[in-house]
């Protein structure tokens, strides 16, 4: 018999529904962006995300269930996105899913947002039932960059990680974020660096990589500093924004492959999959999938920035495996991946 899981995600900026069958097929989904809202204060105001959360959450979920053509009776599990996140933005969320659950008297389950988005390597639409794509093999390494994490781990099963590093200071996504603002580009950078580093010349600006040999750990932070200074250094609209764009691309796509194929041979992975916000970035999904020397699992673009469909495809493994969230479970903002 199918399983539909109603998943619900609210950790940042964006308000997100998904209905979706046995962990995999997305029947529902609906994402809600606060883009628009935050960009005239060129980064996320978390006060004023709460507060699109609240009104922009039992409209999506609707959506979500329309989409899906399910009525109650056709939901079995609820997944609420637990952590971490902006504590006033998970709240709203998480609260719709636990109500959802305790008046339907439906289990629910927790999800870590960052496991989250691991899943989204996972999912399809239900139109493509007929050729269903592989599912990932284990031990997977996960390579999971976002705007506020960065962290590689390897994943031996549904519910089995290690974290092996992690950034020490900047997230990968944040680093796209504030060298955007340096270079005059608006939010979000990534996509707006990625458009910009197009025409550039990754070489023209030489800017440095932090390898952190001898550990997984990642920094971005002195990358930042030396985008910052090169650009001072030039009089005023002086630098080639596509340039230094595209240089610093480059060193974060860089950085992140080498060491996502290092770890993949030497933990003796049998897949690469990467995850996250910035697992949209070409370049990045280029040099991972040149340089692993394993099958590399990329999300579908439109599933690697937040949504719920990937917290539904969690919630569902993770309750297959048994796990059953008190209704008492609260957000959790620093929840680590593992
Ligand atoms: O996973 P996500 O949607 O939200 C968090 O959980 O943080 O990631 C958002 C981050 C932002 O920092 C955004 O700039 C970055 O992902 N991002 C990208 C691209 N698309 C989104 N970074 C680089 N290249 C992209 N194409
Ligand atoms: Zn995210």
């Amino acid at each position: 018999m199918a399983m539909r899981v109603l998943a619900i995600e609210s950790s940042c900026d964006e308000t997100a529904a998904a209905v979706i069958r046995d962990g995999r097929w997305i029947e529902g989904n609906a994402v809600a962006s606060q883009i628009p809202l935050h960009q005239q204060f060129g980064g996320i105001v978390p006060e004023v995300a709460s507060r699109a959360h609240v009104q922009a959450i039992v409209p999506v979920i609707r959506d979500a269930m329309a989409q899906a053509e399910a009525t109650w009776d056709d939901i079995d599990v609820v997944a609420g996105t637990m952590g971490p996140g902006l504590a006033g933005s998970l709240i709203i969320g998480l609260n719709a899913a636990k109500a959802i659950a305790y008046a339907r008297d439906l289990p629910f389950v927790g999800v870590n947002h960052l496991e989250g988005h691991i899943y989204a390597n996972w999912l399809a639409p239900a139109s493509e039932e007929h050729r269903p794509p592989a599912e990932p093999e284990f031990p997977l390494l996960c390579l999971v960059v976002s705007g506020g994490h960065t962290d590689l781990v390897l994943m031996r099963g549904h519910g089995d990680l290690t974290r092996l590093g992690r950034t020490r200071d900047d997230a990968a996504g944040e680093a796209f974020d504030k060298v955007a603002r340096i270079l005059g580009l608006g939010f979000p950078g990534g996509p707006i660096i990625q458009k910009a580093a197009e025409s550039g010349d990754p070489k023209r600006y030489p800017l440095p990589r932090a390898w952190l040999k001898g550990s997984w750990d990642f920094s971005f932070s002195g990358l930042k500093t030396a985008a910052l200074r090169l650009v001072q250094s030039f009089p005023e609209g002086e630098v080639s924004v596509s340039d230094v764009a595209a240089a610093f691309q480059e060193s974060v796509a860089d950085v992140l492959s080498t060491k996502t194929a290092q770890a993949a041979t030497e933990l003796n992975a049998r897949q690469v999959a990467v995850a996250g916000g910035v697992a949209a970035n070409s370049a990045l999904r280029a040099m991972v999938q040149e340089r692993s020397p394993v099958p590399v699992r990329l999300p579908p673009l439109k599933y690697c920035t937040d949504n719920a469909a990937m917290i539904g495809s969690a919630g569902y493994y993770r309750y297959l495996a048994g796990v059953r969230s008190d209704l008492t479970t609260d957000v959790s903002a620093n929840l680590p991946i593992a």
